[in-house]
């Protein structure tokens, strides 16, 4: 069963720089949770504490009732809290299979006397199962013996995201999934998504610029700037939310410079278009 991931309060300080300030919301068990905001908000620090890359100056962090902050991150992993990173991190000299694998070997329990009783083998071979299994859901079963280094980048973004479901992860953290992809490859990994989500029974936490996957899978959306939670609430209020729409202006919502000058639709209409329609940076 999945959890529900408490923020409570989160701040992080680098050596004078807030990154995050006293952030808090909830992300409820079985939903997909989005965070946006502005370059530099603050996006990518909050996931880094999520898993404890990053460790937290003052507040906590709750997955169910086990608490995150403090945890090393391998203990982290162990709560079942798997993430991908912003720049794909994949070993392009390895297989796709050979990829996927790696996600496996947490899972893995047999020791040195199973395997001397032949248990090894088994094991292996329903890890190799399931791993194809997941590859065929990511819609990776045709590229299985490729080197990772010769798929394309929507592939290669594919491939990293079914490599974190090889963790069994019950909560699912994504930087940027769709990142670089055109619309359709986009709108096809936000499928994924969801469907990953309603097969495997997953909370995901995904960071996104890209307004048109957010708006189509966040079941809620907490919005960040300079480190701090200007929004939180279901895509469409959070698209006509006037700070928000000031914060992706960089200045007054009254005054939308430099968007589609001439128009006489208010800025708010306008901004509001552009968060449910494409990339903001
Ligand atoms: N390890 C670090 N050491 C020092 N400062 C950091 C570190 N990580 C992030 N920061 C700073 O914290 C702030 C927030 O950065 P972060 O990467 O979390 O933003 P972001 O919202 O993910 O931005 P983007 O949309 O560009 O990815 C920035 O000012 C950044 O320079
Ligand atoms: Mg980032």
């Amino acid at each position: 069963m999945t959890a529900r991931l408490r923020i409570e309060g989160v701040s992080v300080l680098f050596s004078g720089l807030r990154a995050l300030d006293d952030v808090s919301f909830t992300v409820e068990p079985g939903t997909v949770h989005a965070v946006i905001g502005p370059n530099g908000a603050g996006k990518s620090s909050l996931l880094n504490t999520l898993c404890a890359i990053y460790p937290v100056t003052f507040g906590r962090i709750l997955f169910g009732d086990r608490e995150v902050t403090g945890l090393r991150p391998d203990r982290v992993a162990g709560l079942g809290i798997a993430r991908t990173f912003q720049n794909i991190v994949v070993s392009q000299g390895e297989s796709v299979f050979d990829n996927l694998m790696v996600g496996r070997h947490r899972l893995t329990r047999t020791g040195v006397i199973g395997a001397a009783f032949g248990l090894g083998r088994r094991e292996e071979r329903a890890q190799r199962e399931r791993v194809r299994e997941i590859a065929a859901f990511a819609g990776l079963s045709g590229k299985l013996d490729a080197p990772a280094s010769r798929l394309s980048y929507g592939d290669l973004k594919r491939l990293e995201f079914a490599r974190a479901l090889c963790l069994e992860p019950r909560l699912l953290i994504l930087d940027e999934p769709v990142a670089g992809m055109n619309e359709a490859e986009s709108a096809r990994l936000g499928e994924l998504v969801s469907a990953a989500r309603d097969a495997l029974d997953l909370t995901i936490v995904f960071v996104e610029h890209d307004m048109g996957v957010v708006m189509s899978i966040a079941d809620r959306v907490t919005v960040l700037n300079f480190g701090r939670v200007i929004a939180d609430g279901t895509p469409e209020q959070v698209r006509r939310d006037p700070e928000v729409i000031g914060a992706y202006l960089g200045g007054d919502p009254a005054r939308p410079a430099g968007l589609a000058g001439g128009e006489s639709a208010p800025a708010s209409e306008l901004v509001a278009d552009r968060l449910t329609e494409g990339p903001s940076s």
